[in-house]
């Protein structure tokens, strides 16, 4: 009799979110993206065959203690993402535009691990052998104990991880590995699903720390399905403006930490050295009493960082107006826009609009919304928001200004650089826990924040 569970069939799956259709589709239906549906041939789930094996539940508080040393990397910008550093046994993956500098922080990483605490494993994909030899002559990261492995089996890998034991093991990157048995090529869905569930399944039965590489598709996700990053303990977002030299890392999400938190880079040719003060570099080449620019004090994570957010409001000559924002969520802009003509009666119709947060930085932050109001009306009026100024807070859909959270820290920050004016949400101010060095505005609506600011 013919086994149909040894059967190959033919399914498409979607190269984002891994959705799986029998037949090809345009447009996936779950995620909503065009042409992501990949062919691919499928095997019944080995687990699906695996006999019953017992399992004894053990209370919680009997199971063994693990010490949560985290092994800290040395490389600060990147301890602070990481949360304090690297916890044993856990899967990071890190993701990021091609050519913006994966490789050449996984390998400053291997180094500065490899000095502290001996072996650790190198496993390139992508690149041969010598190629990352004069990597690591450029970075000055040459040390005996990065082992290196030029493999793409996962078997391999980690067969040879097991026999080495490495503190650390990179793959760089997930998307160039496969596993014997699955016959889809490297990169497709299956193939980095399965090979990352491997990496894993080693990462926690060994307790050995692994960072995965992975490629970024055109629509700035992550390739291989969103799975990828249930999968893992760590996602660290590697991003940048290539034409600038700074670098962002940023977590978008940890088991073992907090996230939102981003470590600053920048890229010379001896490798990518942490800015500790990313707030003096992101101001340092603000045009000063310029229409349209406002400085504004957004907090990443535990640390606070002054960015420059500049809008450019300017009539359209096509027939629909443009609304761009770089940097910031274009839905949130467009519902400033709308709070703009309603609440202070500005005419933005028929202009287009430009946002961007200089420094290639992105900000997601709602405090950020009365700085943006504030940039966009500055360049609408061509009325200059004064330079000793930054702005911070809230704004509902009834041009109202709310209250923030982090204000103390953002007001250190702002007398620290020498800012002179504070314009916040009434609320906050009044909530300070300290007498403030510089003068602080606290404002309820935009009208008044535009009263204060514009001159
Ligand atoms: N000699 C150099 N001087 C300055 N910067 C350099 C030099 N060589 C490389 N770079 C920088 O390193 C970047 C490439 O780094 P890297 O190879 O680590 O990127 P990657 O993200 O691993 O790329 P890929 O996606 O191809 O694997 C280049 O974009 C460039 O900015
Ligand atoms: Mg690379």
């Amino acid at each position: 009799m013919l086994d149909v569970t040894k059967k190959e069939k033919t399914v498409f799956i979607c190269n984002v979110c891994g959705y799986q259709s029998l037949k090809w589709l345009g447009r996936c239906p779950d995620c909503g993206l065009w042409e992501s549906l990949q062919e691919e041939r499928s095997r019944p789930a080995a687990g699906s065959r695996r006999s019953v094996r017992e399992v004894q539940p053990c209370s919680l508080t009997e199971v063994e203690e693990q010490d949560d040393d985290r092994s800290a990397t040395g490389i600060g910008e990147l301890d602070r993402v990481l949360g304090g550093g690297i916890v044993p046994g856990s899967v990071i993956l890190l993701g990021g535009d091609p050519g913006i500098g994966k490789s050449t922080l996984i390998l400053q990483m291997l180094s500065a691990l490899a000095k502290k605490q001996g072996k650790v494993l190198y496993v390139s994909g992508e690149e041969s052998a010598r190629q990352i030899r004069i990597r690591a002559r450029r970075l000055s990261a040459l040390h005996q104990d990065i082992f290196l492995a030029t493999e793409n089996a996962v078997e391999t890998i980690v067969a040879m991880t097991r026999d080495m034991r490495p503190g650390i093991v990179a793959i760089d990157s997930i998307q160039t590995m496969s596993c014997e048995d699955f016959s889809s090529a490297p990169g497709s869905v299956s193939q980095v699903r399965e090979s990352a569930a491997r990496l894993v399944e080693l990462a926690k039965r060994d307790a050995v720390s692994v960072v995965l590489v992975g490629h970024v598709t055109k629509e700035g996700i992550l390739a291989g399905p969103r799975v990828l990053e249930h999968m893992v303990d760590t996602v660290l977002s590697f991003e940048g403006d290539r034409s600038q030299s700074f670098r962002i890392v940023r977590t978008v999400k940890n088991r073992f930490g907090s996230t939102n938190e981003i470590g600053v880079f920048e890229m010379k040719s001896e490798g990518l050295i942490e800015v500790e003060n990313p707030s003096e570099i992101f101001l340092a080449e603000r045009p000063f009493d310029a229409a349209g620019s406002v400085v504004l004090p957004s907090v990443e994570g535990t640390r606070p960082i002054l960015v420059e957010v500049q809008a450019l409001v300017s009539p359209t000559s096509l027939g629909t107006a443009r609304r761009t924002a770089i940097g910031a969520d274009s839905h949130r802009l467009a519902l400033l826009c709308a709070v703009l003509e309603k609440k202070a009666g500005m005419d933005l119709y028929g202009h287009d609009i430009f946002l961007n947060i200089a420094g290639g930085v992105r900000i997601d932050e709602p405090a950020l919304d009365l700085g943006v109001i504030c940039a966009l009306a500055s360049s609408m009026t061509e009325k200059v928001v004064a330079a000793d100024t930054v702005v911070c807070g809230e704004v509902g859909l009834a041009g109202e200004v709310r209250g923030s959270v982090h204000m103390d820290m953002r007001l250190n920050e702002a007398e620290r650089l020498g800012f002179r004016r504070f314009v916040m949400p009434g609320s906050s101010s009044d909530r300070l826990s300290r007498k403030p060095k510089i003068e602080v505005i606290g404002v309820a609506t935009i009208q008044e924040a535009l009263k204060t600011v514009l001159v």
